[in-house]
């Protein structure tokens, strides 16, 4: 079995994932980082971050909608570490068009369902299979599970009806993972991040800068993925130990209901 604790993090090539999976590296864990394409450029430069902070970097390309793809990834982590620790299920997408409600497709409904929420839930009921049996076999082992979710999760917005129905979804999954796996020992976690600087809100920059600008988020400025990296890093050190179920607001109070 490796000596240094592992963690998994799926959408590691960019953005939120690529954070939390140096932040992880920061912390002591060797890394294995998933993304759709094992050739990117964005995984090139995770690889030497990860190794720059004395971590071993295991890139693993899987599309996490793939669910008959799940077992053989679980299994090769496996056979190079004998363990996993730490699950982040961080990889997402936003549909490919905002069309309002009325106009959302079946294709892109399934998409996005099938990317934020199947996925995700089948590839943690994978590793927490393995968490449990790595529970009984040893003592000095604490899994956590993470869900990265949304504000979205909450707050409508018609124009991306399958991204807040999947992040809903997700959150509740997270929910019921908790309730479920107190008992074996495996925690788990739901980060909800609010608008944050990556690839995925490029499109909207100019939209978001002005709705910031106008006080939107209450902290009035754009979330960054370090924000996010910063919060998984708190988890994994054990700061929130007699915790579980728990949400991770990330949004600069735009979960502040007003009137
Ligand atoms: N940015 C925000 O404002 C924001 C706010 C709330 C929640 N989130 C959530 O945070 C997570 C990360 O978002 P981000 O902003 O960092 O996005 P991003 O910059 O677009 O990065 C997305 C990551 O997910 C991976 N990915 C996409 N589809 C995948 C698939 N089918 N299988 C495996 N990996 C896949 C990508 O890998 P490739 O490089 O291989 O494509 C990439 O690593 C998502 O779940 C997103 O919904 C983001």
């Amino acid at each position: 079995m490796n000596n240094k604790p592992v963690a998994v993090i799926t959408g590691a090539s960019r953005g939120i994932g690529k954070s939390v999976a140096i932040s992880l590296a920061s912390e002591g864990f060797d890394i294995a980082a998933i993304a759709r394409s094992l050739d990117s450029e964005g995984m090139k430069i995770l690889g030497k971050e990860v190794e720059k902070r004395g971590a071993e970097f295991f890139p693993i390309g899987l599309d996490i909608s793939c669910t008959s793809c799940h077992k053989e990834v679980v299994s090769n982590i496996l056979e190079r570490y004998g363990r996993i620790d730490f699950l982040v299920n961080n990889a997402g997408v936003a549909p490919l068009q905002r069309n309002d409600l009325l106009e959302m497709t079946e294709e892109s409904y399934d998409r996005v369902m099938n990317i934020n929420l199947k996925g995700p839930v089948f590839f943690a009921q994978k590793i927490a299979k393995e968490m449990i049996w790595l529970g009984q076999k040893f003592s000095d082992y604490n899994p956590v599970i993470v869900f990265v979710t949304s504000v979205s999760a909450t707050l409508s917005s018609t124009n991306r009806t399958e991204y807040c129905v999947s992040k809903a979804g997700l959150s509740m999954a997270s929910t019921v993972f908790s309730d479920r796996l107190s008992k074996e020992g495996i925690k788990v976690f739901e980060v909800r991040p609010g608008i944050i600087r990556t690839d995925m809100t490029v499109k909207v920059k100019d939209k978001y800068d002005k709705m910031i600008n106008e006080g939107l988020v209450p902290q009035k400025r754009w979330g960054l993925p370090e924000d996010i990296g910063k919060a998984v890093a708190s988890i994994a050190r054990g700061d929130w130990d007699f915790s579980t179920g728990m949400v991770f607001e990330i949004s600069g109070g735009l979960n502040i209901h007003k009137l």
